[in-house]
């Protein structure tokens, strides 16, 4: 956890922090990356940087070949964008909205940029990894994969204080993964009961 919260560190100190990743989110993308080792990467609301910084570190020391597309609309995120990520030689090629016509393995989700029809860049077998809940987003991915005819399944994955995490999804699924997913879900149940009985919020970023 501590390269998540390094990171983190790094990023609050800059102009327009309110709505980096959290350290767990991070963390785990840094995690997912280095376990998965996807290569051809789109990240959909790029802020100011701190997941894009995460995919940077990835693209320069991966043994082997792998590019990353990041996507912000907004002209003052970009620019602090490329200021964020001027220490990195290799980092992702920054656009304004999704390119077109393209696939991708791995989707990384913290930006309202995806457009309706997008979800149809994920490459069979695609992953796609979201930042915090992002229910609406999640909800109308499931459909369009539904209505593509293909099979999609996800989960979520707290940090230990049952505040907002990460989802995970994939696209057609191993029997192995759908077994592995819905393990993953029934624990995340089961841990959540307690705070559910008390009326806690679960799944919110909580202040300290
Ligand atoms: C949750 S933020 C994405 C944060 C990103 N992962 C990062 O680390 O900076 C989602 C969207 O909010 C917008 N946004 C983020 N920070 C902003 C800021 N300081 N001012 C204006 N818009 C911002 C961007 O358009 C971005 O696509």
């Amino acid at each position: 956890m501590d390269d998540g919260l390094a990171i983190h560190a790094r990023f609050t100190a800059l102009p327009g922090s309110e709505q980096i990743a959290t350290p767990f989110a991070i963390h785990a993308l840094r995690q997912f990356l280095w376990t998965h080792a996807p290569r051809r990467i789109l990240e959909v609301g790029a802020g100011i940087g701190s997941l894009s910084w995460v995919l940077a570190d990835y693209l320069t020391y991966l043994c082997g070949y792998a590019e990353a597309v990041s996507v912000e609309d907004d002209p003052w995120c970009r620019t602090e964008w490329e200021r964020n990520l001027a220490p990195w030689r290799r980092r992702p090629l920054l656009f304004d909205k999704v390119p077109p016509y393209e696939f991708y393995d791995l989707v990384v989700l913290d930006g309202p940029q995806m457009p309706a029809d997008g979800w149809a860049c994920l490459a069979p077998g695609a992953s796609v990894f979201v930042e915090g809940n992002r229910r609406e987003q999640r909800a109308a991915l499931r459909l369009s994969m539904r209505q593509q005819g293909r099979r999609y399944i996800e989960t979520p994955s707290r940090p230990p204080d049952r505040s907002k995490g990460v989802w995970l999804g994939r696209c057609e699924p191993a029997w192995w993964e759908r077994l592995l997913f819905a393990s993953n879900r029934i624990e995340q149940w089961g841990r959540d009961l307690p705070a559910r009985w008390r009326g806690d919020p679960i799944g919110k970023r909580r202040h300290a």
